[in-house]
């Protein structure tokens, strides 16, 4: 595994300070979340923080280097550019930090709208991700009261959360989200 103050070095000279300084505090929530629900700390706090790592990128870069990487893009991701960022992070981990983990890989491109069957590293950043010390949407308490105790609970609420702002702004909901929230009600019959 790289060493963890080279990436931080390496990382803060890639992104803009306010991203960067994201970064390290969803690095310190995923380590706190992941002592809380017996998740390996290491890859839990280095994929929490290269989770954002293309972030250096606009939107024309984003859609460039995920043509070149010859990723299938959705109409969403089309209209939406910044919801390729995730699996655009995960290839940079890759290609530029030395990632070679596959689960901190995942980690990293399923931060943004999960999946069905996710890993319990997977939800302690998708989790991080939405709860950092920062985060002050409406309801990030409830979320954060459940991240207390049950890591799909609050998943759930922060995805209902993010569900009803979209709505409410007339924005697409892209399907991955609700397989996630369909997979988290069924499968783990919450
Ligand atoms: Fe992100
Ligand atoms: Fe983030």
């Amino acid at each position: 595994m790289p060493d963890l103050n080279s990436l931080k070095a390496g990382l803060k000279k890639l992104l803009p300070k306010e991203r960067f300084e994201h970064s390290l505090r969803v690095m310190e929530q995923a380590e706190e979340l992941a002592r809380r629900f017996k998740v390996s700390v290491e890859p839990a706090g280095i994929a929490a923080l290269l989770h954002d790592c293309s972030r250096y990128l606009n939107r024309e870069g984003m859609l460039k280097s995920a043509r070149e990487g010859g990723y299938k893009i959705d109409p969403i991701e089309e209209l939406e550019p910044k919801l390729l960022h995730a699996r655009l992070s995960a290839k940079i981990a890759r290609d530029r930090f030395g990632v070679t983990d596959p689960d901190v890989l995942q980690a990293i491109e399923s931060h943004t709208v999960g999946r069905p069957n996710m890993s319990k590293l997977e939800k302690v950043v998708y989790l991080a991700d939405h709860i950092e010390s920062d985060r002050d949407y409406s309801g990030v308490e409830k979320v954060r009261e459940l991240a207390d105790k049950d890591l799909d609970r609050a998943i759930l609420a922060s995805i209902d959360k993010m569900i009803a702002h979209l709505i409410e702004q007339d924005l697409p909901i892209f399907e991955g989200t609700i397989l996630t929230r369909n997979w988290l009600l069924i499968n783990n019959k919450i």
